[in-house]
C-alpha cells in the first residue's frame, strides 16, 4: 500500500491540531509524500516589520510534519530560496546520506535544484528539520515534525508548538565577527542570569524583533481549544537561534514525558520548562475547571508579551486570560537533575573518552573552539561500530552551549560533577556557562558515516564550534 499526502501552504492554523486517531500499525511499505519547496517570503507577524524571510511551503515555521513510527518519509525538497542550501533532520538515527549536513553527507542543493530524503524516521517522538547550509534557520527554513508512536499514551488533544523570534538581521554579522551588542533578555531569576561571572558582558549576540509561536505573535496567535477534564499533550520546540526560552502556562503544572522526543526515565511535574536551542520537550497538563490561561515564553525582552498563545475552554474564548510573570523567581522549572535524579554515584566508564573544552579563542568571540580548535580542524571522533563513547565537556565561556550529535541519541550521564541516577536521552543539551561540566556517553550503532557535532547555537556553529563523529 502506498499513500500520499500534501501539504498545502495555509498559514498557521494548520500547526495547531487535535492529534489524528492513530490507524493500526503501519505496513512497513507505507511511504508518505512531502514536499518541502523553500523560497523567500516577506514575513510580518506583527505590524510594521517586513522581515526577508526563507519559508518551506510559504510559511515560517515550515508545515508541521506527521508520520506514524514505521512508516517511510519521502520529502522531496525544492529548493528556491536562493542560494544553497539542505534539509537537516535533526535527532533522527539515519542513512548518513540523508542526513542533509552540508559539505559533509551532500553538497548544498543549488537554488532551481531538488534533493529526494527518503527514510524510515526513527526514533519516533517530538523531532524537527532545519536548513543546514547557511543563515536557513535564522530566517524561518525549519519546522517540527512528529514521529507518533503507536505505543504512547492517547491525548485527549495535542498541540504541537514551536517557539521562534525574529532575528535583527543587521545584528548577525555582527554577533559572527565578535563585536556584537544586543541586550540580554533571560528572565530575572534565571541560571542564565545567576551563574554570570562579574565580568561578563550583560549581553546577546543577537537582537530579536519579533517573538513568536507558530508563525504569528500575541495577541494573533492560534487560540488553543480545551475542555475540562481533558488530558492536554504539548510537544514545544525551541528554535530560537541563540537563546534558551522558558515556557509556562498560567495556572497549570506542566507533566514532562519526553525530552528531545525520547521518553523520560519518568515523568516530571514542573512550573515551567526550560528548553535549550534546538530542544524538545514533551509536557501534559490536565483541565481541571474552565477558564483562560497564558500560555508564555518568558523573557526580559519588552516584548516578551508577544510569545504567548491562549488556552481555553468552551465559552472562555473571549474572557481575559490568566498570565505568569515574566520573572522565574519561586518558579520550579525544568533540569536535567530533576528529569534524571541524583544522588546515586558514578558507575565506572566503559570505552573510549573525549574530552572537550568549549572556549572562545584569543579573538573575543568571533571563533568558538573546541580545545582550541575551529571547525574543520578540530578534534575528531573515530569510532568503530558499536563502540562506547564518553565525551566531557567543560564550557568556559560565558555562554551556556546547547551541544547537539547527529545521526545518535546520545546518554546525558552528569552534569556539573553529579551523576544522573538515570541517564537522560537526548540529542542536545546545555552546557553551562563559566566552568559548567557535562558528560554524554553514546553506542556507536547509527549507519556508518561522518555526522555533525556541534554547538547549536546559529552563531557558534558559524563561528567553529562543531566537529564530527566518523565511523571508520
Ligand atoms: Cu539541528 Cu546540525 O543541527
Ligand atoms: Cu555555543
Amino acid at each position: 500500500m502506498r499513500r500520499s499526502s500534501f501539504l498545502k501552504a495555509s498559514g498557521g492554523a494548520m500547526l495547531v491540531m487535535a492529534l489524528p486517531r492513530l490507524s493500526a500499525p503501519a505496513a512497513a511499505s507505507d511511504v508518505v509524500d512531502y514536499t518541502l519547496t523553500a523560497g523567500p517570503l516577506r514575513y510580518s507577524p506583527v505590524p510594521g516589520l517586513n522581515f526577508p524571510g526563507l519559508a518551506f511551503n510559504g510559511t515560517i515555521p515550515g508545515p508541521l510534519l506527521r508520520i506514524v513510527h514505521g512508516q517511510r518519509l519521502r520529502a522531496t525538497f525544492i529548493n528556491k530560496s536562493g542560494q544553497g542550501s539542505t534539509i537537516h533532520w535533526h535527532g533522527m538515527i539515519l542513512p548518513n546520506k540523508m542526513d542533509g549536513a552540508d559539505g559533509v553527507t551532500q553538497a548544498p542543493v543549488r537554488d532551481g535544484g531538488s534533493f529526494v530524503y527518503e527514510f524510515a524516521p526513527d526514533p519516533p517522538g517530538t523531532r524537527w528539520y532545519h536548513d543546514h547550509v547557511s543563515d536557513g534557520l535564522l530566517r524561518g527554513l525549519f519546522g517540527m515534525i512528529v514521529v507518533e508512536d503507536p505505543r504512547d499514551q492517547r491525548a485527549d488533544a495535542e498541540f504541537a508548538l514551536v517557539f521562534h523570534d525574529v532575528p535583527k538581521m543587521a545584528t548577525v554579522a555582527p554577533a559572527m565577527m565578535g563585536v556584537g551588542k544586543a541586550p540580554m533578555t533571560d528572565p530575572p531569576g534565571s541560571p542564565e542570569l545567576i551563574q554570570m561571572a562579574p565580568d561578563d558582558k550583560m549581553g546577546d549576540e543577537v537582537a530579536f524583533t519579533a517573538h513568536c509561536i507558530n508563525g504569528a505573535a500575541y495577541p494573533n496567535t492560534t487560540r488553543l481549544a480545551v475542555k475540562v477534564g481533558q488530558h492536554v499533550r504539548l510537544r514545544v520546540l525551541n528554535a530560537n537561534p541563540t537563546q534558551t526560552r522558558y515556557v509556562r502556562l498560567a495556572g497549570h503544572r506542566l507533566i514532562v514525558t519526553h525530552s528531545d522526543g525520547n521518553p523520560l526515565p519518568r515523568p516530571v511535574e514542573v512550573d515551567a520548562l526550560r528548553v535549550g536551542v534546538a530542544e524538545r520537550y514533551d509536557a501534559w497538563f490536565e483541565v481541571s475547571a474552565p477558564g483562560s490561561w497564558l500560555l508564555q515564553g518568558l523573557s526580559s525582552d519588552p516584548l516578551a508579551y508577544e510569545q504567548a498563545a491562549i488556552v481555553h475552554t468552551e465559552g472562555m474564548e473571549d474572557a481575559p486570560p490568566m498570565a505568569s510573570s515574566q520573572s522565574l523567581d519561586g518558579v520550579d522549572y525544568f533540569t536535567y537533575e530533576k528529569a534524571g535524579g541524583t544522588g546515586g554515584s558514578l558507575s565506572p566508564l566503559r570505552g573510549a573518552r573525549y574530552d572537550f573544552t568549549l572556549d572562545d579563542g584569543k579573538y573575543g568571540s568571533s571563533r568558538w573552539t573546541i580545545n582550541g580548535k575551529t571547525y574543520p580542524h578540530t578534534p575528531k571522533i573515530y569510532v568503530h561500530r558499536n563502540d562506547i563513547v564518553n565525551v566531557k565537556f567543560l564550557n568556559k565561556t560565558d555562554m551556556d552551549h546547547p551541544m547537539h550529535l547527529h545521526g545518535h541519541v546520545f546518554e546525558v550521564t552528569e552534569i556539573d560533577g553529579v551523576a544522573l541516577t538515570s541517564p537522560l536521552a537526548k540529542d542536545t543539551s546545555l552546557v553551562r556557562a563559566n566552568g559548567g561540566t557535562l558528560r554524554w556517553r553514546f553506542r556507536a550503532d547509527s549507519p556508518a558515516g561522518r555526522w555533525l557535532l556541534h554547538c547549536h547555537n546559529a552563531i557558534h556553529m558559524m563561528d567553529g564550534m562543531m566537529t564530527l563523529v566518523e565511523y571508520v
